[in-house]
């Protein structure tokens, strides 16, 4: 049995072989999202030519850490594909995502790529979604009126500022994170809506329609490609 940073190993390698010479990518965030910035670091180090678009301040250290060379959305006429992580995928290849805070750049990313590929350790891949708590990213001001808004619809069970020591958690674009806790989500395609419609809210983890495939690292070893 592997462990788990070893299985999350196994997917950022795999996942490494889809960027390919002379490629824009995006690039996505968390610790599956590590060990293909290794990976590509050590093939950039080789001869590979390749610019990656960060989806937060924290892959762009470790990009730049690796060696791998950086551009932006702005600068660029094509994404063929984005690679990143996710905290929930269901048999729909939907996903809930933002538990390293950075969903609202990696959801920009994701749409401005001609394809998504999800990685991630085989305990991500779930029947429903919901038992991750839902990150929602909103605007400080008044935040505490979105709250209230997500309880008295009464969609999700909970709803939490998220923390990092003891202190709100800001995000690299300088927002809140409320994370809800749902039961499951039955239609996530109506609470990504729903929720989005909140004013204050900035955008959801819940990422419909976008992913194209997912590549699952399993602890036996193996590593699958769910299209
Ligand atoms: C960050 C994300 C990550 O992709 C997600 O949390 C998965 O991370 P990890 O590979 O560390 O489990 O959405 O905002």
């Amino acid at each position: 049995m592997l462990s788990s940073e070893e299985v999350k190993k196994n997917a950022g390698v795999f996942a490494a072989d889809l960027v390919k010479n002379g490629m824009n990518f995006g690039l996505g965030t968390g610790s599956t999202v590590y060990w293909l910035i290794r990976e590509l670091g050590v093939r950039v180090s080789q001869g590979l030519e390749i610019r990656a678009v960060p989806t937060s301040a924290q892959t762009v250290s470790l990009a730049l850490e690796a060696g791998i060379p950086l551009t932006d959305l702005d600068q660029v006429a094509q994404l063929p594909i984005a690679i990143d992580g996710a905290d929930e995928i269901d048999p729909q290849g939907q996903l809930i995502k933002g538990g390293g805070g950075a969903l609202l750049q990696e959801k920009i990313v994701a749409a401005a790529a001609e394809k998504m590929i999800v990685i991630a350790d085989g305990s991500k891949y779930v029947s429903q979604l919901g038992r991750f708590p839902l990150p929602v990213e909103v605007i400080r001001f008044g935040y505490k009126q979105v709250m209230r808004r997500l309880l008295d619809a009464g969609i999700c069970r909970s709803v939490k500022l998220r923390e990092k020591n003891g202190t709100p958690f800001i995000t690299d674009h300088q927002h809140y994170i409320l994370d809800c806790q749902f039961d499951h989500i039955d239609d996530a395609p109506a609470i990504n809506t729903f929720i989005r419609n909140i004013t204050g809210v900035v955008e959801t983890g819940l990422f419909v329609r976008m992913a194209s495939s997912a590549i699952i690292g399993h602890s036996d070893g193996r590593v699958e490609t769910i299209n």
